[in-house]
């Protein structure tokens, strides 16, 4: 009967040995020390023995099944490190190989001009406003005091858009027309600024495109001077070239304001001595002046009671001035590697 035992501890040990998986293991263990184990018979058995058979063969008895418990949980220990192991691999990542690092992209210059100078201007007081890129030929030129014969209408610098019924439609040529339409939307006072894409009939060229960007600026309410205009673009020019920069004015026509000038800002490059960028140490840099009061009328305000400044600035003249770019095509020729140089800027 002790070599029963030991017999079945013995087969036990090599099943339990013999288990390659956890399930298979906890079949083995079933076999062996399950109740219709053989092992379980022979403990049975014992009953029938004397005392003292009972005694000794039941020691065995206690010592074999206390190798099986040792030897099933030695197999489930290594079994369990082994899943653990299969595991760990499948899941494995080699941290010292190279990333794909994702396309970074930029903000083209035009775009980050614009952004900035948008930022300045709501800073300072201005609302955002944005108008219809195909514009009729009242907002775009009746309302802003230029008249039918203004050699400006001539299909030589508009470019017009042919939908049947409506004879009078056109690619903006200015943000001016935002101010109209601004001014019809809501009463005074007005502090707005427009960015937008302008069109003209031209040929491009190192300085022109027929698609290019604009920022208007329109401040209307009851006592605004020339003072605040001077005082608004001073304040612009200095947020967006540098604390050191002054502006000067001229005299210039523009037929929606009265009096109207170009603004012209030291050059941020030479600071006025005059370099390859500027010339002469000044940078011409946009057309502004104080609302003429026909264009408060046609919107319906009434220019007794109200006065207004106005401003008109080119965003690739700026583009090109800051970065240095010698020609206006490069922004719009759709070579990546100019936009790819502006990566992080913005
Ligand atoms: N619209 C003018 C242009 O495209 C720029 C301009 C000049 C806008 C004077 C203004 C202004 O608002 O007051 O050349």
């Amino acid at each position: 009967m002790i070599r029963s035992f030991e017999l079945e501890r013995d087969r036990g040990v090599s099943r339990f040995g013999d288990a390659a998986t956890l399930e298979e293991l906890e079949d083995a263990q079933v076999a062996t020390m399950g109740r219709k184990a053989q092992l379980s018979t022979l403990q049975k058995a014992l009953g029938s023995l004397s005392p003292e058979d009972r005694k000794r063969v039941g020691r065995v008895a206690n010592d074999v099944r206390a190798t099986l418990q040792a030897a099933l949980a030695d197999r489930r220990e290594q079994l369990e490190r082994q899943a653990e192991d299969a595991l760990l691999e499948e899941d494995r990542l080699d941290l010292s190989l190279p990333g794909r690092a994702p396309r970074v992209g930029a903000f083209h210059p035009l775009s980050i001009i614009e952004r900035e100078a948008v930022e300045v201007f709501t800073s300072l007081g201005f609302r955002v406003v944005e108008g219809p890129e195909v514009e009729d030929d009242w907002h775009n030129f009746q309302a802003l005091n230029i008249p039918p014969d203004h050699p400006a209408r001539t299909m030589k610098d508009s470019l017009y858009v042919d939908v049947p019924g409506h004879p009078e439609l056109l690619l903006r040529t200015e943000t001016s027309a935002v101010q109209v339409r601004t001014m019809l939307a809501q009463s005074p006072p007005v502090f707005v600024v427009a960015p937008g894409r302008v069109y003209r009939r031209e040929t491009s060229d190192p300085t022109h495109l027929p698609v290019f960007h604009q920022i208007e600026g329109l401040a209307v309410d009851e006592g605004i001077t020339f003072a605040d205009l001077k005082g608004t673009l001073e304040a612009f020019v200095k947020a967006m070239f540098g604390e050191r920069r002054r502006i000067r004015l001229g005299p210039a026509f523009f037929p929606f304001v009265e009096p109207g000038c170009e603004v012209g800002v030291s050059c941020f490059r030479c600071d006025g001595a005059g370099c390859r960028v500027c010339g002469t140490g000044w940078i011409e840099l946009l057309g502004a002046g104080m609302v003429h009061p026909s264009v408060l009328e046609n919107c319906g305000y009434d220019a007794e009671r109200l006065t207004g400044f106005a401003f008109g600035l080119g965003i690739e003249r700026v583009a090109m001035l800051r970065y240095e770019i010698p020609d206006m095509r490069m922004l719009v020729d759709g070579d990546v590697r100019l936009v790819q140089q502006f990566r992080g800027v913005a």
